[in-house]
């Protein structure tokens, strides 16, 4: 869906508006973080790193990586003054298939771990993902579901969305792999976990709903699954009853 052509001109001022700290700070946490995801990440987000080509050295503006993804998966993203979104709007984005990028970037006494998910976390983490079909197929399956479950329905879709798409880990070649995007843009987390530091269980309905979302703090707990499509399916087992 286009947006009014006002609120067009207003999204792309603030594409401009980035301070050079703030482009510092993404430079950092790019370079940082760069190593961590070559060695942990899954495959998927590694192959959509390489199609994406984010800029190492800058925040990149969202005309340039939607000329990516809208071309591949027919996503696009769209800019928000909200931290951090409710699953409501959320998701009516998603039925969009629009995915919200925050104007807010964390500051650098936060370059470990930052509880409210940040652009790096937006872009970094996410988008890679987004260029693949495979992955936005998975991530359309959400908002029909949370759409017309129940509130209480709505908290476990939360947690599933939590623990596959922001915290989840894939199997790949007998290794576990990060797929989550909070993983891949967290310095600290995705080391503490590839060190062995959290428990991980198998990802099904009944393991991931009744466990509780870490916010502040690192996960107590992580799931894993074998592959996309394993995913998919264990999803399908659940939002085919609502
Ligand atoms: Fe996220």
């Amino acid at each position: 869906m286009a947006l009014p052509r006002t609120e067009n001109v207003a999204l792309r001022k603030r594409d401009l508006a980035f301070s050079e700290q703030q482009h510092k700070v993404w430079r950092d946490l790019y370079a940082r973080q760069l190593p961590n995801v070559q060695k942990f990440a899954c495959r998927e987000y590694l192959d959509g790193f390489e199609l994406l080509d984010l800029p190492a050295d800058r925040i990149p503006q969202l005309n340039e990586l939607n000329a990516v993804i809208t071309l591949r998966t027919g996503w696009r993203t769209v800019r928000t003054v909200v931290r951090y979104s409710d699953a409501v709007p959320w998701y009516h984005h998603f039925a969009k298939r629009q995915f919200l990028i925050t104007d807010y970037m964390r500051g650098r006494h936060e370059m470990d771990f930052t509880p409210e998910p940040d652009m790096f976390h937006d872009i970094f983490g996410h988008l890679p993902f987004m260029v693949l079909p495979q992955y936005t197929a998975l991530q359309e399956l959400f908002a029909p579901a949370f759409l017309r479950a129940t509130p209480r329905q709505r908290e476990n879709i939360k947690r599933l969305a939590w623990f596959s798409t922001e915290f989840g880990l894939i199997r790949e070649n007998g290794e576990s792999k990060i797929f989550g995007a909070g993983l891949i843009s967290s310095f600290g987390e995705i080391q503490h976990v590839m060190a062995g530091k959290t428990p991980i269980r198998p990802f099904t309905i009944e393991n991931v709903i009744g466990f509780e979302k870490a916010i502040y703090t690192f996960n107590e707990v992580l799931f894993i699954f074998d592959s996309i499509k394993a995913l998919k399916m264990e999803l399908a087992r659940y939002f085919e009853t609502l």
